[in-house]
């Protein structure tokens, strides 16, 4: 298996050593624009090989897509992160150049390739590529779920003074402040949270894990890369090895949830062909709400990306 990292950035390369470290991939590319700096993230990674005891190369390139070429996955991290300040959103003008650019160069050398997105806003972002990719879109789709039900898991399992291994979890919607954490889907061992949580408690963690990025951001000056590089390569291992695991993704609505033309984060199954099947809850009023708020709000921005299209 061969995966390809675009962005040799903070996630990027936290991402590749993830997958190197646990050999998700034999052959990881990891490919930058600036000159010399994919060479050099790879080769202190593949460095790790005899300490950590894997055997998965990790070869970097700056900006020679051919080296890239016949990807099965590909992660697409590039573009600029958050500043103190910023939102996602402020991101949209640089980084929609950037990841069509990185996409075309993608699907040039592996059109088969399954295509996972990262860059920010990121709803918007992977909206791009798909666009860009003029693929089936079960094969381009966003991380944001893994990283946000991570954030929320570790919360609670902090909270409650637990493993965070027995939080499980679904979150939905865009990755912004609009994200819905459902507390009726988070048990702790099968145990629903609200059993063993006051709901104020509760509330706070929910409205901690939509600020999450941001609580990051305000304490490094720049955003987090350790959750969602793992976040990213978790994803890629359910893909590689064909593991039907059920994340939180972010994905294109057509008619699921009363909802069509837009990328969401919603649960999905996924496997070897990209996302294998979007699973439909059952959301009481209450959520439904929420998640229409959400929709809202990423529609928004995808039809600034829209404009900036339709006027290049
Ligand atoms: C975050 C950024 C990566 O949520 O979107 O940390």
């Amino acid at each position: 298996m061969k995966v390809t990292v675009v962005g040799a950035g903070n996630v990027g390369a936290t991402c590749a050593d993830v997958l190197a470290h646990r050999e998700i991939a034999n052959e990881i590319v990891l490919l930058d624009i600036k000159e010399g700096f994919a060479e050099g993230k790879a080769l202190d990674i593949w460095q790790t090989s005899p300490i950590n005891l894997y055997d998965s190369r990790t070869i970097g390139s700056t900006n020679d897509y051919e080296r890239t070429k016949d990807s099965d996955v590909v992660v697409i991290t590039s573009g600029l992160p958050r500043k103190p300040g910023m939102s996602r959103d402020d991101l949209i003008a640089t980084n929609a150049g950037i990841v069509k650019t990185v996409t075309e160069n993608i699907v040039k050398y592996s059109p088969e390739a399954i295509i996972i997105v990262v860059s920010n806003p990121l709803d918007v972002m992977t909206y791009c590529a798909y666009l860009t990719a003029k693929t089936d879109s079960k094969k381009v789709f966003g991380m944001a779920g893994v990283l946000d039900t991570a954030r929320y898991r570790a919360f609670l399992a902090t909270e409650l003074n637990v493993s965070p291994k027995d939080i499980q979890a679904v979150l939905m919607g865009g990755h912004g402040d609009t994200m819905v954490p459902l507390p009726r889907y988070t048990t702790v061992s099968g145990i629903p949270v609200t059993e063993l949580i006051e709901e104020n408690k509760l509330n706070e963690i929910i409205e901690r894990t939509k600020f999450g990025g941001g609580e990051i951001v305000k304490l490094l000056g720049t955003s987090a890369w350790y959750a969602p590089g793992a976040a990213a390569a978790q994803m890629v291992e359910a893909v590689v090895r064909d593991q039907k695991r059920i994340f939180p993704v972010c994905a294109w609505l057509r008619g699921e949830y009363g909802m069509n033309d837009i990328y969401l984060g919603v649960p999905v199954i996924l496997g070897k062909n990209g996302i294998e099947k979007i699973i439909e809850l059952q959301l009481n009023e209450a959520e439904k709400t929420l998640l229409a708020e959400s929709a809202e709000a990423v529609k928004s921005v995808m039809n600034v990306l829209d404009n900036m299209n339709a006027n290049a």
